[in-house]
């Protein structure tokens, strides 16, 4: 098995199960104009979310990492059209593509961009009673998962998912004396789950049109 077999299933995949969707289309052709990176969710991963999030009967969302929008529209279109989602990134030029894109989706008015470092945004959001989320993924800067995954355990409902991307690395996860820092903080992530009541989680392999790599999803229970 090699990359050209996996992203040809990742297509086949795509143009079978995923409805082809003019304004996703519009998002990564705007992404791929501004020379954003190509890094967001595979449409069947998007699909994945998508369908957990309508799962859960998800109303609320929050989001680490926008690049696009790509995700954020997946998820948005998840829910209720009082629903809100929010979406942390910290590269304004990004989070300008992904408001032009959001827009043109009519999402406008459901998802909220909040521009800079995530892990400032945390406080400004609980200084304004924010959450508890129904569903929150983790999709930003990898060394700081594990400090996003703390603050959202605290503020996701019982009930509600958290899940992280890009957890796996090329199967790094597995390598207890890796010097790589994303590599180490999700290792260091499965470490504090194991021991943390509040969560019932797994992590699930992925290959496709991204390579080798996982998420974890970490259903929250009450302790
Ligand atoms: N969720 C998107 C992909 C996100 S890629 C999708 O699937 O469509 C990761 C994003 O995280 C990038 O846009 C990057 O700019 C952003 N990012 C990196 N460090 C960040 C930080 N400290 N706070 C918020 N966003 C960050
Ligand atoms: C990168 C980020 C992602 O969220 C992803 O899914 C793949 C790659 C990156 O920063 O390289
Ligand atoms: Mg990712």
């Amino acid at each position: 098995m090699d990359q050209e077999t996996f992203s040809a299933v990742d297509e086949f995949i795509g143009a079978t199960l995923v409805a082809h969707d003019e304004d996703l289309q519009a998002a990564l052709d705007a992404a791929a104009a501004a020379g954003l990176p190509s890094i967001q969710v595979s449409p069947p991963q998007g699909k994945l979310l998508q369908l957990l999030a309508r799962l859960l009967g998800a109303r609320t969302v929050l989001e680490f990492g926008t690049l696009g929008g790509y995700s954020s529209i997946l998820l948005a279109r998840a829910l209720p059209a009082d629903g809100r989602l929010v979406t942390l990134e910290a590269n304004p030029e990004y989070a300008e593509v992904a408001r032009g894109s959001i827009e043109r989706a009519g999402l406008g008015d459901v998802v909220e961009i909040r521009v800079g470092p995530a892990l400032d945004a945390l406080p400004v959001l609980d200084g304004e009673g924010a959450g508890p989320f129904d569903l929150v993924f983790i999709d930003a800067d990898k060394v700081n998962t594990p400090n996003y995954f703390a603050w959202a355990l605290d503020h996701t409902r019982p009930g509600g998912l958290i899940i992280a991307d890009n957890v796996v690395r090329d199967g790094s996860l597995a390598e207890a004396d890796s010097e790589d820092e994303a590599t180490r903080a999700q290792r260091r992530l499965h470490e504090t789950l194991a021991g943390e009541p509040r969560i019932a989680a797994t992590t699930i392999q992925t290959v496709g049109s991204k390579g080798y790599d996982g998420f974890t999803i970490a259903l929250v229970q009450s302790a």
